[in-house]
């Protein structure tokens, strides 16, 4: 009785930049990263990879992975805070690449939340009975906006993208939702770029600036909450919970919710040792990640959360 994600797939560019190529830039060290983040390496896109040629990639594989044809999806979503360009938006530029006829197209940008925002609003076109399949897609060339002389976010982000196909396993009026969204404007300045919209008008520089302190402080203290909220609609108890899918921000922020929700740290499945934080691509590449490795099985109980800029959090449970 939920929207289930029938197919998975993800795309990582070729280059890998681990942590003593970031040493050779900025002062800091393999050791440092590797302690306070968790990351050990990152991809990096090159001259052909854009955020739309990573989501289309993505995009093939969940729908080989699906076995649906692209003339079946309803909608397109992507989800990204990196596009190269305003307009067309990346998801028609991924509806044209994949001949997806009958989709509708628009991308969203809540950040690192963006997947699960993706998700809720498919979800949410289905159970009204307006659509059937969603392609939902989170793409991200974070790499083009960092400042690679600032080795306070530098070390953090990556490239890539993740793609999930999304339809109801019943009748629409039988779908259940247990999905949580939330956002606080009002701490926006934590994390700013101002890139593509004229930095003339705005207040912020051209590449991520991030008080990393107050993001850690933000969401080891909401993820656990919204994780509560996310269990009391879906009438789970934490313990039942196979994984715990979580935004791949700081190997220690999940490390500490975990202890926070009293559960071993193995039911918090993480990329972000090899793929640092690519925002909105890192639950989608996770849940490929796992499905390829064999570990969702029917009926696997999961509760996916994410959090980022604006700020904004959420989450939603699925039964796999
Ligand atoms: N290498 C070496 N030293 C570094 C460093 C680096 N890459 N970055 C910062 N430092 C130094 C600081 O200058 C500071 O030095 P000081 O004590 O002499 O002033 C010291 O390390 C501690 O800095 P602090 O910012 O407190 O480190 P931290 O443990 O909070 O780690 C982050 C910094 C960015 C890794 C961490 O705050 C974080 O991951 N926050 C969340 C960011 C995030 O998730 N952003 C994306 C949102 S989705």
């Amino acid at each position: 009785m939920f929207v289930k994600i029938e197919g998975t797939g993800s795309f990582l560019p070729e280059r890998v930049v681990d942590n003593f190529e970031i040493a050779t830039k900025v002062d800091t060290s393999d050791e440092w990263i590797q302690t306070r983040t968790g990351v050990k390496t990152r991809h990096i896109a090159g001259e052909k990879d854009t955020v739309a040629s990573m989501a289309t990639e993505a995009a093939r594989r969940a729908v080989r992975d699906a076995g649906i044809s692209p003339e079946e999806i309803d909608m397109i979503i992507v989800s990204t805070v990196s596009a190269e360009q305003t307009l067309p938006c990346v998801a028609c530029e991924v509806q044209k690449a994949l001949d997806a006829r009958s989709a509708s197209a628009f991308d969203v940008n809540s950040a690192c939340s963006g997947f699960i925002t993706g998700y809720q609003i498919a979800a949410g076109q289905m159970k009204a009975g307006l659509i059937r399949t969603a392609l939902v897609i989170g793409s991200e060339c974070l790499s083009e906006n960092v400042d690679w002389t600032d080795r306070g976010t530098c070390i953090l982000f990556g490239d890539g993208a993740g793609a999930t196909i999304l339809r109801a396993d019943c009748r629409p009026e039988e779908i259940q939702i247990p999905a949580v969204l939330h956002a606080d404007g009002s701490k926006g300045h934590v994390l700013t770029c101002s890139v593509g919209h004229g930095k003339d008008k705005v207040p912020f520089a051209d590449y991520y600036q991030m008080d990393g302190r107050e993001i850690f402080k933000f969401a080891v203290k909401k993820v656990p909450e919204v994780i509560g909220e996310i269990l009391e609609k879906s009438g789970q108890e934490v313990d039942e919970i196979d994984y715990f899918i979580l935004h791949q921000a700081n190997r220690r922020i999940i490390e500490s919710i975990a202890k926070r929700l009293h559960q071993d740290e193995s039911k918090f499945p993480m990329n972000i040792m090899d793929n640092g934080n690519i925002s909105s691509a890192c639950i989608p590449m996770l849940l490929d990640q796992l499905r390829r490795e064999g570990r969702l099985e029917p009926g696997t109980k999961l509760v996916i959360a994410g959090f980022g800029a604006g700020l904004t959090w959420g989450g939603f449970y699925l039964e796999w």
